[in-house]
């Protein structure tokens, strides 16, 4: 039985985030440089946000490039914005075939000028589509994204539009880059890394976090539907008991 099959159909998480780690490992592997690896790297992204779309997933947020990822080697700076930009462009059409919504979070000021004008092309060109949010992580960071929303947040109670006491967890959710989203409930890493690496650190919370050693450019849909089965065995808490939240399930 395949993983796609084992897939409970009926309870989906709404948000899927992954941290595409391990193209420059693999390539190494393959005795190969870095962008080698990036380059394979996209047929996995392909590959993934298909597998989502198929299965109907809402949201799939892909962490592609780090605020801290500009302080890499400039030719791999420099080749990968150009994959990046150059593959999201040519994608175009086969998202608006799927009805893929293309949505960018992160500082994308830093971008080079013509990166920026195709990537608002793209944006604007797949902005009528209604299936999966595909949700880009690029020139992002947490901490970046979180004193954003803080300064933006300080100038509204500057202007008197916002009163201090009226900041809530609801209002402060609206000032992130994630506003039009819910919180992804699996959060994937591959390649073996433990850790967050500056992503989504207030809407992971509650998000259940699945760790694979498969390197990125080898990791494909049924990699994702296997994380997905991991996911519906666990049960979610949220700071109840194990009591608490089974009989909940039987009043339902
Ligand atoms: C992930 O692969 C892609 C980006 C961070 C842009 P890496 O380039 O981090 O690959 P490793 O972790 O060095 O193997
Ligand atoms: C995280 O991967 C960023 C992306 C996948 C885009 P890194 O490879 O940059 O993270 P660290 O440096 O291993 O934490
Ligand atoms: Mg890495």
């Amino acid at each position: 039985m395949s993983f796609l099959q084992k897939v409970d159909k009926q309870h989906l998480p709404r948000h899927i985030a992954i941290i595409m780690d391990g193209n420059g490992r693999w390539a190494k592997e393959k005795g190969e440089d870095r962008l080698f690896g990036h380059f394979h790297g996209v047929e996995s992204v392909r590959n993934i946000v298909e597998g989502a779309a198929e299965i109907g997933i809402e949201c799939l947020t892909l962490y592609a490039f780090s605020t801290e990822n500009w302080d890499r080697p400039q030719d791999e700076v420099n080749g990968l914005m150009a994959l990046l930009v150059d593959t999201i462009k040519k994608e175009v059409p086969t998202l608006n075939k799927n009805n893929i919504r293309l949505n960018v979070i992160g500082d994308i000021s830093m971008l080079p000028a013509h990166a920026q004008k195709q990537l608002n092309e793209a944006l604007a060109e797949t902005a009528v589509n209604t299936g999966l949010n595909l949700v880009m992580a690029l020139s992002y960071s947490s901490r970046w994204e979180i004193i954003e929303a803080v300064k933006n947040m300080a100038l509204e109670v500057k202007s008197g539009n916002l009163l201090p006491g009226q900041i809530d967890q609801t209002v402060f959710q609206q000032y992130l880059s994630t506003k039009n989203f819910p919180d992804p409930e699996l959060m994937i890493r591959t390649s073996g890394e433990y850790r967050i690496s500056n992503f989504l650190l207030y809407q992971l919370a509650y998000a259940e976090l699945y760790f694979t050693p498969t390197l990125w450019p080898d990791f494909r849909k049924e990699n994702l539907y296997e994380a997905i089965v991991n996911y519906q065995a666990r049960e979610r808490r949220f700071g109840k008991t194990g009591e608490q939240v089974k009989n909940n399930q039987n009043q339902v």
